[in-house]
């Protein structure tokens, strides 16, 4: 069950007619209750372009793919099934809480071929050393924004790669602009801002995604792929829960730094609901580039 779901449920009418309102309390809470359910919805709204991405580079029955910043493992069960029993799927996170649960589920569902590793992305060749130069395809989604060091890890997937082997990235950009919302939410817009400023604040670029194409040129690799998909998400659609699941996941962070109010956080989900009975409102969702940097033999 997603966060949104649960958000809704307590939006429902009480006994006696009346409308009960999550608090922003409430909403903290619930937000701090599971990244990995919002991972998970994040996986099955873009799963289709991962899996067309995936055919685009190639990614075979038997290929070594190294699946970079995992998570719980969305995506790496969805590779290990591709690449089946004769392949393999290492799968390196620096957070042990989401490699265990890929652990559970890998098992609960006989993918025996999942290899799983803990490190820092920015130091492959530390941590997978007998690794190198054996791998078909890196795969790392949602990953870049994170790493203070990203060249490090296009320096060190490149290591891994086979000669002729694929890095394959995607990654949100413009995400200072983030979500879009029609009618335009000036709460939507001030939380954006303060999301910017708190990537900015922890040392990040919150549009590292942009520079990219050039780190993969600069590293040696050649570029295979480069495009973006938009989508637009209305009112009651699969994808409209998910920048509310964003809200939520990011917001208490930037509550208890002091970059948004209880009032503001209040103001944005009021707004968000307000658009939700709109039949016109639509949200701009950030776009999702496609990257393929290939290591010429
Ligand atoms: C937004 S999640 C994306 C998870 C997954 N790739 C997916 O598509 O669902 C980012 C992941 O990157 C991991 N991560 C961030 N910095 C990392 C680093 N330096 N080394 C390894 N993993 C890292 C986080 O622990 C988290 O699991």
């Amino acid at each position: 069950m997603t966060a949104t779901i649960r958000a809704r449920k307590s939006s429902e009418p009480a006994a006696g007619g009346q409308t009960v309102r999550p608090s922003v309390a409430q909403a903290v809470a619930k937000a701090a209750a599971d990244e990995s359910v919002r991972l998970g919805l994040e996986h099955r709204l873009w799963a289709a372009s991962a899996h067309l991405l995936w055919e685009r580079a190639g990614v075979h029955p038997g290929d070594v793919v190294l699946d970079l910043g995992c998570g719980p493992g969305h995506a790496t069960m969805d590779l290990a099934q591709i690449v089946g029993p004769e392949g393999l799927v290492i799968a390196l996170d620096e957070n042990p809480n989401f490699l265990k649960q890929l652990g559970e589920q890998a098992s609960a569902r006989r993918l025996e071929h999942v290899e799983r590793v803990l490190g820092d992305a920015q130091d492959l060749a530390g941590v997978l050393a007998h690794h190198e130069g054996k791998v078909d395809v890196v795969f790392a989604r949602w990953l870049f924004a994170y790493p203070p060091r990203p060249r490090a890890i296009i320096d060190g997937a490149r290591k891994m790669l086979k000669p002729g082997g694929q890095l394959v990235i995607q990654d949100f950009v413009n995400l200072r602009r983030g979500t879009t919302m029609v009618p335009r939410s000036e709460a939507m817009d001030r939380f954006h801002t303060a999301l910017d400023a708190s990537f900015r604040g922890a040392q990040r670029d919150p549009d590292v995604i942009e520079q990219l194409p050039r780190m993969l040129v600069e590293a040696g690799l050649t570029i295979a792929h480069l495009d973006s998909h938009q989508r637009l998400a209305r009112p009651g659609e699969p994808l409209w829960h998910w920048p509310r699941c964003m809200i939520e996941g990011f917001l208490p962070g930037m509550i208890a730094s002091g970059q948004m109010t209880t009032g503001d956080g209040a103001a944005l989900l009021a707004s968000w609901d307000e658009s939700a009975k709109l039949p016109y409102a639509f949200a701009c969702l950030p776009p999702l580039m496609d990257l393929i940097g290939r290591k010429d033999a």
